[in-house]
């Protein structure tokens, strides 16, 4: 069953003080994200990644379109009761500390008293707050205030969860454990999805990606169907000091270091590669497949589009 299905939904801003223009930061969005996924939505900065979460939380409004929601119109207030946002920059009150941040946003999220407590140190301990749960926010570091976020997301228990960049401003530590944590939760049924631009986390993490720029989707699919899509390349590493004009010309990229030569060419090109350096008795070393990876894919995609943008210019 899709549990996000996003249907045309558009947003335009109008922009600047006294003369007001129009500026288009999502263009009509149509897009599904099945049950107990982990959805990884990508893009560079200005890319339409926050205006399109904030249109699916109904803090901005659409300038056309509309999404259903766990199967229900997106409006529908039992929508809003089984869903969990962590916003890009989340704002608390510095003075509060995490337990009390957590009560609040539980009353608010209309967790019932009883449960409140139970729930606020189960989550407590899940996002690894329980030693801190007594100390005001201000002293909390940027990861620690991630995690608080997180906790305040998943409070209630939702079945669909929205992190917009999770993982940005972490160290490699406070990374891995917000990975493991969205990796926990789909473990639970729960669909994730979350915007980022550190493609290596997503590349770990998700079941499917979407790729979007200048506010349009330009790519969805599984991360290996979409790196397979491209071209594949092999390196080829021989020993000598310099570079055979033959090798040059295939369009091989070549690094020389020490006595041995690596170049990286098309996999078409690979045969022929083998033919010159025979021609000019070089000893082969290795000949290996590269790997494309996310972040491969993701440049020549905006490098295409750029392309593109400026053909029709
Ligand atoms: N409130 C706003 N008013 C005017 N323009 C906005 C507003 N919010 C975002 N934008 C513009 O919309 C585009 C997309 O922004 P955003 O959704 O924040 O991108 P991302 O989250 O992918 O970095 C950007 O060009 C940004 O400047
Ligand atoms: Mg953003």
């Amino acid at each position: 069953m899709p549990v996000i299905e996003i249907l045309g939904l558009e947003k335009t801003y109008l922009v600047g003080f006294w003369r007001k223009r129009p500026k288009r930061a999502l263009h009509p969005l149509h897009l599904t994200v099945e049950e107990g996924e982990v959805f990884g939505f990508l893009g560079p900065n200005g890319a339409g990644k926050t205006t399109t979460l904030k249109l699916l939380m109904g803090l901005v409004f659409p300038t056309s379109g509309s999404a259903r929601l766990l199967g229900r119109d997106w409006t529908d207030p039992e929508v809003k009761a089984q869903i969990g946002f962590l916003p890009e920059q989340p704002y608390f009150y510095d003075y509060l500390t995490a337990h009390e941040l957590l009560n609040y946003y539980g009353q608010l999220s209309g967790v019932p008293g009883k449960d409140r407590k139970r729930r606020i140190d189960e989550v407590l301990q899940r996002v690894g707050l329980t030693d801190v749960k007594g100390v005001q926010l201000r002293k909390f570091s940027k990861g620690m205030l991630q995690r608080a976020g997180i906790a305040q997301a998943i409070l209630h228990d939702p079945k669909l969860v929205f992190f917009d960049e999770p993982m940005s401003g972490l160290d490699p530590m406070g990374r891995r454990e917000v990975r493991d944590l969205m990796e926990q939760l789909k473990h639970e049924g729960k669909t994730v999805f979350f915007s980022t631009h550190i493609l290596s986390d997503a590349e770990a993490l998700c079941d499917r990606v979407a790729i979007i720029h200048q506010g349009e989707l330009r790519s969805v699919g599984a991360v290996a169907d979409l790196t397979s899509s491209v071209q594949s390349k092999v390196e080829v590493i021989w020993q000598g000091r310099e570079v055979p004009p033959s090798m040059k010309a295939l369009g091989a990229e070549c690094h020389v270091t020490g006595d041995t030569v690596r170049a990286v060419l098309a996999e078409s090109q690979q045969d022929a590669a083998i033919d010159a350096l025979r021609r000019e008795r070089m000893r082969l070393i290795a000949i290996t497949p590269v790997r494309t990876s996310l972040e491969e894919y993701f440049i020549e995609k905006l490098q295409q589009s750029e392309t593109s943008v400026g053909s029709t210019a």
